[in-house]
């Protein structure tokens, strides 16, 4: 039986049920009832929060108060960039990824950092503003956390006296320590593991997600004290819940990488108090998660050994540059049919090209077992890594190595033709900045193409134009190329 205080209500068409059912009696979507909260007097009007404003008479945009906000750094440069400068007070942040990714690691040397208040290069003077930070775990015990906190070296200082730990996952009693105690922070770790009391679904269910990150959201907003709310999210991001809360936060932070990589990426893909293009890149040390000082660069090889097969292509991770090390090896297969082995792309992407090389550029790979990564553990699908990738397949084939501050950039179509692909410019620039000077890019006229300065940017037609210009012209005819011109 559904308490009072609880309704189950269609997602689709807003009717309200007494209890659950798998399908909803007034227009008949199929689950599509969630548990919500029944608020007195707002039970009609329960579109969302309208947390932005309070009803007013309204006013001339020009005659609009600047209401630059307050930020309170978090004293880790990454996350402050991606945020925007700093945790905004009475903002609601949430930082999904995948399980033992590192949330709880990074959050907690952020409670570190906001404590102190510490901001390097600090101008407006808000240094030492820091204050108490609230760490609600519903994941582990208290101990745990000191466990942790003790390896990241935080257990002695002003900013271990200023974190106060609570193992609860009541919400009411969440907020309500967190009024008592007045933080400026509040981290709830993680938003799958706490109840709110009206409802009766389990923890992580979406209503029971969605009303606590309500209720603690109407306190941040209340009180002026930041709420950071950690979910986690599976790799196609279905695991029920933090999804549902992207567009009632403030900020959306996500943690990504491979977890048996160290290097971890930092996006935000909604940010209310800035942009979105940010990017902030880790190393999982030891210690916790340090600063990766040149992201851009993370992703590209360190060794100075040059060998064939290694192609540097440009990715907008978001909508940031990141060059990235594209690495093809390609050895005489046995018997059985070949393998195609792909870490980082996708497989089947791999076979098309492999293909595409075969019949249109001359590279006949059809006996051959081919192997493809990116350096670093990063996974993308990217279409504009197509032309780097069979670059360096190219290149593994004829032994022949690419010159290292070539970049390659562009889709690959069916019959061999180069296809544009989105923010060439951006890519460029910040290919340029690296140090590349040579660009090879979509393209058959000049003037289409984008100048950046200390680069030379060669557009071409054709996977097998691009070959010649990277690896040199095919020396003889190939194993199986099918291709009449
Ligand atoms: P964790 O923060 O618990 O992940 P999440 O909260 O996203 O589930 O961290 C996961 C992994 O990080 C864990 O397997 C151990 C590793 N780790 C380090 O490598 N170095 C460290 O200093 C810490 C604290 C953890
Ligand atoms: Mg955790």
């Amino acid at each position: 039986m559904a308490r009072q205080q609880s309704r189950y209500i269609c997602q689709t068409c807003g009717a309200a049920h007494l209890r659950w059912e798998g399908q909803c009696r007034t227009c008949g979507a199929w689950n599509t009832l969630v548990e919500t909260v029944v608020r007195e007097a707002d039970t009609k009007r329960r579109a969302g929060p309208s947390l932005a404003s309070r009803a007013g008479a309204p006013q001339s945009l020009s005659g609009l108060r600047e209401a630059e906000p307050v930020r309170i750094p978090t004293g880790i440069g990454e996350i402050d960039r991606v945020l925007g400068g700093g945790l905004v007070p009475g903002s609601a942040v949430l930082l999904g990824g995948e399980p033992g990714i590192g949330k709880s690691t990074l959050l907690l040397q952020a409670a570190a950092g906001l404590a102190l208040g510490q901001r390097i290069g600090d101008a407006a003077g808000m240094g030492g503003v820091g204050g108490e930070v609230l760490y609600a775990t519903g994941e582990e015990s208290a101990g745990q956390v000191r466990l942790r906190a003790g390896r990241l070296g935080l257990l002695e200082g002003v900013a271990a006296d200023r974190i106060s730990v609570v193992a609860e996952t009541d919400v009411g009693r969440i907020v309500e320590l967190a009024r008592e105690t007045r933080p400026i922070a509040l981290i709830v770790d993680s938003i799958q593991t706490v109840t709110i009391d009206e409802l009766e679904g389990p923890a992580g269910s979406v209503g029971q997600v969605r009303e606590c990150a309500l209720r603690l959201m109407e306190m941040a907003k209340g009180d002026g004290i930041a709420v950071i709310l950690v979910g986690h999210v599976t790799k196609d991001g279905t695991l029920a819940g933090p999804k549902t809360l992207e567009h009632l936060v403030d900020a959306v932070l996500n943690l990504e990488g491979d977890r048996t990589a160290t290097l971890r990426l930092l996006r935000a893909t909604k940010n209310r108090f800035g942009s979105t293009e940010e990017v902030g890149v880790f190393e999982m040390a030891e210690r916790g998660m340090a600063e990766v000082v040149d992201p851009a660069r993370a992703f590209l090889a360190t060794t100075d050994e040059h060998a064939p097969g290694s192609v540097a292509g440009a990715t907008l991770e978001g909508t940031r540059p990141l060059l990235v090390e594209v690495q093809a090896l390609v050895a005489p297969g046995g018997y059985g049919s070949p393998r195609r082995t792909a870490s980082g792309v996708d497989t089947s992407r791999l076979a098309v090209l492999v293909a595409v090389l075969g019949r249109r550029a001359g590279i006949g790979l059809g006996s051959h077992d081919v192997y493809a990564n990116l350096a670093g553990g990063l996974e993308l699908d990217d279409p504009g890594l197509d032309l780097p990738l069979c670059l360096a397949l190219a290149s593994s084939l004829r032994d022949k190595p690419v010159p290292r501050d070539l970049v390659a950039i562009g889709e690959v179509g069916l019959l061999g033709e180069l296809r544009p692909v989105p923010g060439l410019e951006r890519r460029l620039r910040e290919a340029a900045r690296l140090g590349f000077h040579t660009a090879i890019v979509p393209g058959s006229r000049r003037g289409d193409l984008p100048t950046v300065a200390g680069m030379e940017v060669i557009g071409v037609a054709n996977l097998r134009a691009a070959i010649g210009q990277a690896v040199g012209a095919n020396p003889g005819p190939a194993a199986d190329d099918g291709e009449a011109t």
